[in-house]
């Protein structure tokens, strides 16, 4: 990656590479600007970033995987509006890091990744956690500042209302850990899952175009429900604050939908804790049944599943080895992770192809999901993958 940097910028004396991986989340999904639990493993599937500065006062942004990018003045980088264009995601984290008082002089980034796009599986944190610490050059920044600071960039420059999940763990992953996240206090703490079992993520190679409007949709309707449900209940400051008993007593003043929202985060977030539980127990058969609980939950009362998603997870459910299967990340297609006997994964995988391309036409790709560290400097320059 030093040689396609070279190659690309010339000569530089110090190239470093920042890794920033994506997730699957197994559970606790709408929860996070909810400010409730989640359950995401960071993924070996990472963006990379070769950086140097360039000397000329210049930000450069190149994507190998694109094959494109662009030039920006660095000393006029606080004034920059969103563009729509992809770069969009590295500007925003520049821009935060000057609001954050953190000088940002002329570099240039070379970009490989191997987080496939509109997946679900946060390609947009692995890329903003990725600039930040590349445009940081080394120095250095306390963790959970970073994940706010890509929070922000995404929340005010890419103007997605996003929740702190994605890059939190984007920054916090753990090898062979899933991590509990508590959205409200943003602490979190390591869950060991049982040996016996893996997950496999299904992508349904699809991605609807409401994904990014039902989000701000879904937003607003939490806050809806917040608002009544404090009036009868003072204490309520989120959704997570809230019982499925105190939303029932207000549900004749709730708009229905709005109702149905609010059941799906708060049963969710007890979702989190129960699968926790039973993983603590080795209980595969419960983590499982909590999966599935959670999908149709999405499906039904937070309605942000759609037939592909659907398909392959009933799809999975008739497959042998597995014991829970539900859509992961914002919804509208992406991928789908499924809770199967380690033993029967790659059976399951051989499987689930199949099925999919039978009943769809498309053939969907297959990830397992081990979990992986954090964001952070390569070192052994020999673990990056080569361009494609
Ligand atoms: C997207 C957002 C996250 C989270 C999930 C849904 O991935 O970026 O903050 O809200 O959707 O759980």
């Amino acid at each position: 990656m030093i040689a396609a940097f070279k190659q690309r910028f010339g000569p530089a004396p110090e190239v470093r590479v920042f890794r920033a991986p994506g997730r699957v989340n197994l559970i606790g999904e709408h929860t996070d600007y909810n400010l409730g639990f989640v359950l995401p493993v960071a993924l070996e599937l990472a963006t990379y970033i070769a950086a140097a500065p360039s000397g000329d006062g210049k930000l450069r942004i190149y994507s190998e995987d694109r094959a494109e990018g662009r030039e920006f003045d660095a000393a006029s980088l606080g004034s920059l509006e969103r563009s729509g264009h992809w770069t969009d995601y590295p500007v925003g984290v520049a821009q935060e890091l000057v609001r954050a008082g953190i000088a940002v002089g002329g570099t240039n980034l070379l970009i490989r990744s191997t987080v496939p796009e509109g997946s679900g599986l946060s390609s947009s944190a692995a890329l903003e956690v990725s600039s930040a610490l590349a445009l940081l050059g080394g120095r250095p920044i306390e963790k959970l500042e970073l994940a706010k600071l890509c929070q922000r960039a995404e929340r005010n420059f890419v103007g997605m209302p996003c929740g702190i999940m994605d890059q939190y763990i984007s920054v916090f992953g753990r090898a062979h850990s899933a991590v509990e996240i508590d959205c409200r206090s943003l602490g979190h703490r390591l869950v060991t899952l049982p040996e016996s079992v893996t997950f496999v993520a299904v992508n349904s190679m699809v991605k609807h175009a409401l994904s990014g409007s039902a989000y701000h949709d879904r937003v607003r309707e939490c806050a809806a429900a917040v608002t009544e449900l404090q009036k009868a209940f003072p204490t309520v400051q989120s959704l997570r604050d809230a019982t499925v008993e105190q939303l029932d007593a207000v549900s004749a003043q709730l708009d229905p939908v709005v109702a149905k929202r609010a059941r799906h985060v708060i049963t969710e977030d007890a979702r989190v804790n129960g699968f926790v539980s039973a993983s603590a127990a080795g209980d595969v058969a419960g983590m499982g049944r909590l999966m599935v609980e959670s999908h149709r939950s999405l499906q039904h009362d937070y309605e942000v599943s759609c037939a592909e998603l659907d398909l392959l997870v009933d799809a999975a459910l008739q497959i042998e080895g597995v014991h829970g299967s539900r859509m992961t990340g914002g919804g509208f297609g992406g991928c789908t992770v499924t809770l199967v006997e380690r033993s029967a994964a790659p059976a399951f995988a051989t499987a689930i192809v199949q099925e999919y391309s039978r009943a769809m036409g498309i053939t969907p790709r297959v990830y397992v999901c081990d979990p992986a560290d954090g964001a952070g400097e390569v070192k052994k320059l020999e673990t990056i993958p080569s361009a494609e």
